[in-house]
């Protein structure tokens, strides 16, 4: 199971700090949202940030969810910043077969994410091409969101497809993720989780990391009651 914070909910003041913070805590990855103003209704950061924060968390896996009508004109930038993995939007439409391709020519990992309101039938096609699904399970744009329940059978449908297809790509969900919903997504087959608010908002990093991986290895939301 990988933990992934999200730094839009860390201390904007701080943020190669907090990207430390995250690392201390035993996080496996930490996860980038890049929001254009265009494709969601909210203006997050660039490449020169994550290219500022990238030599403070050098063991973290960079987890970069590009939320952007054009993410043809920023996949360059952001790997040249530091990114592991990339991930666009599969309501882009045609534009997403060649995204896939560049991505994976730019020898990086390739993410697809789909909205709430997206039928799962739309990644389908392209389940052979990526190292990970993102099934959000919020609408894009804010963080501290209420997590969507209707998105939980998508998120066993994929799951159902990829062992189907014996495929071994990263089955992530974000968007208002705490241990309790992080049990709920992991018993409907996913093993990424990224959170900001019930982690970098968490009085103690360290124990809510440990208790979210605790929770979704354990696939019991019992075990999601215990008190940080
Ligand atoms: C929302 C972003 C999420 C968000 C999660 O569009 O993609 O990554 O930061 O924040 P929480 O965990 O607070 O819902
Ligand atoms: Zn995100």
């Amino acid at each position: 199971m990988i933990i992934a914070p999200s730094l839009l909910a860390a201390d904007f003041t701080r943020l190669g700090k907090e990207a430390e913070r995250a690392e201390r805590a035993g996080a496996d990855w930490l996860h980038l949202d890049i929001m254009d103003g265009q494709f969601v209704p909210n203006i997050s950061f660039g490449p020169g940030l994550v290219a500022a924060v990238r030599p403070c968390a050098k063991n973290l896996f960079f987890d970069v969810h590009l939320m952007c009508g054009q993410p043809e004109i920023l996949l360059e930038p952001f790997v040249k910043a530091g990114a592991d993995l990339l991930t666009v939007h599969v309501e882009l439409g045609e534009k997403v077969p060649s995204l896939l391709w560049k991505i994976k020519s730019l020898g990086k990992k390739v993410g697809l994410a789909i909205n709430p309101p997206t039928a799962i039938s739309a990644v389908r096609p392209f389940l052979d091409k990526i190292d990970l699904l993102l099934v959000m399970t919020v609408n894009p744009g804010f963080g501290g969101q209420s997590f969507i329940h209707e998105c939980l059978p998508k998120i066993q449908q994929a799951d159902a497809w990829r062992r189907e297809k014996k495929r071994a790509f990263h089955l992530e969900v974000d968007g208002g993720i705490n241990r309790q919903t992080a049990a709920e997504c992991a018993r409907a087959g996913a093993d990424t989780f990224v959170a900001g608010t019930s982690l970098f908002g968490a009085h103690n990093l360290k124990a809510a990391v440990a208790q979210m991986r605790q929770a979704a290895e354990a696939n019991d939301p019992a075990l999601a009651d215990l008190k940080v």
